[in-house]
């Protein structure tokens, strides 16, 4: 019986490029939304941008453009990307729509109805340059537990402790670089408290995958016991989103709406299709309702996710599927080691996605563990299982068929490798069906030894040389037996490579393949197209270009950003006056410590202390000639008013001076003896 399956993948927020790290959860969910078409089920698989929120209208502002502009053009980008990669939705929306403003809308009214929205006063940080609340996200400062400075509102980079920004040690904003104060307001809140029976229940129904449903039950903890705290769904203007309704200057925080970004999208597919909406999201819906996302973002689809619908009156997703991680060559995607590649530059290096596709796919198994890109490994991965092994089949034989037999096939039916290779289509598909690609592809690939082992023994290049009748019957009929299995395969591989299985149906002049196409056979006769090349291997020579193309400079991550050259001196010779000098505030600077920086190649974080309450931190690019200890507690020069600028790896407020050419350094000053920390330079 055919099912009627709703999918969709996480929202991917409109302020940022897509990255090999997201395409693991596209490639994954639609390579599994491939397989069930092709199992002849009916499903939808949508997505959208997720647009609304502070991030992306402080990026908007930065570029000078409406949100409205930067999330159309980032659309566009993300858009073309997917297609790029194959993921082919069957509608990518945007949460800032009609439809999902009238459906954020309807579920707040209707959760409000049900007693599940509570106003409190909260006590925030507020910018008090920029005019506004800051999410904990743009607060900064020194780490609570460890003290490591420079740490995020709600969590430290260092330590990992998760804690409130307000415990953060001389915050500062990270918007304007000035001392937030704190200021009250009025917050809309879903009582999440109250849902933690019908969570239990809901993490118990099979939703989840084991590890999952662990963290869950961490999270609501036992009957009895109530961990879960109410869910703060507001933020006070200036914000980028939906406002609430009755509530001027409160809009939706953007975590209430990207969800309900699911149902819009699948409306809005409703519209052009003349599909049922209420058939999918009614309680008591009958159909199967699916999201792929990734670890980080569980918490919101397993608890406040469901009782958002629970509450407001709608259906609950059938399973959440969620992922791990990407990492390249063993360790986090970094930007100075080349390895945070984007999914255009992938296209742009490497061109065919489906190396890609199946690399992701070879890796996954449906569990939540991370998933490394090794990028050696991938290219000795593709060329051997997809050149060396699966499109060998066709290129030693086709060309017989070809030449000898005008392209003429005989029946292979009852061949005994093409019967094991039908045979194991139902664990392939369960394989499939589990997302355990991984050991779907090792199957495949062991039947695709079997092919070649079948091959090699009937030898069809030494069988082309003999002369007779029945040379030519078996060379006919190895190569065709050939062909059989290279199409069985090619039926297995399709939702993880369909543009190659596309070329490879036209070629094998044969109809779109489903899984119900394992029955057929090549009737006596059936005539195939010419062989062409149909795919070549990966020159590991595009790999390193990819990853140097990726390598962000010292001098784009972070040199300051272009400052207006001063009005004087700009040809050699020209003078400045006292005045301009004056200008540049130099004092002596107390190094009170000095660290590396992870990920950064040229930098050291230097603490200087300039007879302030606090020392500054500096980014200087001096590693390459000093080891941090022997700088501890040495005195140099510092350039005190440069405007404190957000580098990568944190706030940089100063600059060292250090002399360099090419005889050597950077060489960092020392004053004489006597300087003290604080004292000017002129
Ligand atoms: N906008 C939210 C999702 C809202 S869904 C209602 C978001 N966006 S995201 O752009 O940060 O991430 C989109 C998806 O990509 C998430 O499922 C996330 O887990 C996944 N990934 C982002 N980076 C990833 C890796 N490096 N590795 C694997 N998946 C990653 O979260
Ligand atoms: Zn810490």
């Amino acid at each position: 019986m055919s099912r009627k399956i709703l999918v969709t993948s996480a929202l991917p927020y409109a302020n940022g490029s897509i990255h090999l790290g997201h395409l693991v959860e596209y490639i994954q969910t639609d390579i599994w939304v491939r397989f069930q078409k092709m199992q002849g089920n009916t499903v939808h698989y949508v997505c959208a941008d997720d647009t609304h929120g502070t991030p992306i209208m402080l990026r908007a502002e930065k570029e000078g453009i409406t949100p409205e502009a930067l999330i159309a053009k980032v659309h566009t980008e993300h858009f073309a990307d997917f297609s790029e990669f194959l993921v082919e939705f069957d509608n990518y929306y945007s949460t800032n729509s009609p439809e999902n403003k009238a459906l954020a809308s309807g579920i707040y009214k209707a959760l409000k109805a049900n007693g599940k929205i509570a106003t409190k006063t909260i006590e925030q940080f507020y910018d008090p340059v920029k005019n506004m609340f800051l999410p904990d996200r743009f607060i900064k400062g020194e780490c609570p537990k460890c003290h490591a400075k420079d740490q995020y509102g709600d969590s430290c980079e260092v330590c990992g402790a998760t804690y409130n920004p307000t415990e953060l040690i001389n915050p500062f904003s990270a918007v304007s670089g000035a001392a937030p104060v704190r200021k009250e307001t009025e917050h809309y809140f879903f009582k999440l408290s109250e849902c933690s029976h019908f969570l239990r229940g809901w993490t118990r129904s099979g939703t989840l995958q084991q590890e999952a449903a662990n963290k869950m039950n961490e999270w609501i903890g036992e009957a009895g016991e109530n961990k879960l705290s109410d869910w703060d769904i507001s933020r006070d203007a200036p914000y980028f989103g939906f406002e609430i309704p009755d509530a001027p200057d409160k809009y939706f925080y953007v975590w209430l709406d990207a969800p309900i970004g699911y149902m819009a999208s699948f409306k809005n597919l409703c519209a052009k299709n003349g599909l049922d909406f209420d058939e999918y999201w009614k309680a008591d819906s009958t159909t199967e309702l699916y999201h792929f996302i990734g670890k980080d973002i569980l918490y919101f689809h397993a608890l406040f996710w469901p009782a958002t619908l629970e509450y407001s009156g709608y259906r609950k997703p059938t399973q959440v599927f969620s992922h791990g991680f990407l990492t390249v060559n063993g360790e986090k995607m970094s930007k100075s080691r080349g390895t945070f590649i984007t999914a255009r530059s992938y296209l742009d290096h490497i061109k065919n996605p489906e190396y890609l596709r199946y690399y992701y796919a070879a890796k996954l198994n449906g569990s939540m563990e991370d998933i490394d890109l090794n990028l050696e490994d991938f290219v000795a991965r593709v060329n051997s299982d997809l050149v060396g092994k699966y499109i060998n089949i066709a290129s030693r034989t086709a060309g017989f068929i070809n030449k000898r037999f005008a392209g003429k096939l005989v029946s292979a039916k009852s061949h005994v490798v093409v019967e094991t290779i039908k045979a194991s289509a139902p664990e392939i598909a369960k394989a499939y069906e589990a997302r355990d690609y991984s050991r779907a592809l090792r199957e495949i690939m062991r039947l695709a030894d079997l092919a070649n082992a079948d091959v090699a023994e009937a030898a069809p290049w030494v069988v082309a040389k003999q002369e007779g009748d029945a040379a030519q019957a078996k060379l006919n009929a190895d190569c065709s037996s050939a062909l059989e299995m290279f199409r069985l395969l090619t039926l297995y591989l399709k939702p993880a490579l369909p543009d190659l299985a596309g070329n490879i149906e036209q070629f094998l002049n044969i109809a779109p393949l489903t899984w119900a196409s394992v029955n057929d056979s090549f009737a006596d006769g059936h005539a195939i197209n010419e062989y062409n090349h149909l795919i070549t291997r990966i020159d590991p020579k595009h790999i390193e270009a990819m990853t140097e193309a990726n390598k962000e400079t010292l001098q784009q991550s972070v040199a300051p950003t272009a400052q207006p050259a001063p009005a004087v001196s700009e040809n050699a010779g020209d003078y400045i006056s006292i005045d301009d000098f004056t200008k540049v505030d130099l004092r002596i600077a107390k190094i009170v410590n000095a660290e590396h920086v992870e990920g950064a190649e040229k930098l050291l974080c230097l603490s200087l202390d300039i007879g302030e309450e606090k020392p500054r931190q500096v980014f200087a690019g001096i590693k390459s000639a000093y080891d941090p200890v022997t700088l501890v507690g040495r005195l140099t020069v510092m350039v005190a008013n440069l405007a404190p600028r957000k580098m990568k790896f944190g706030m940089s407020e100063g600059m060292v001076l250090a002399a360099s050419d090419e005889r050597g350094g950077p060489f960092i000053l020392s004053p004489d003896v006597g300087a003290e920390a604080g004292m000017r330079v002129k």
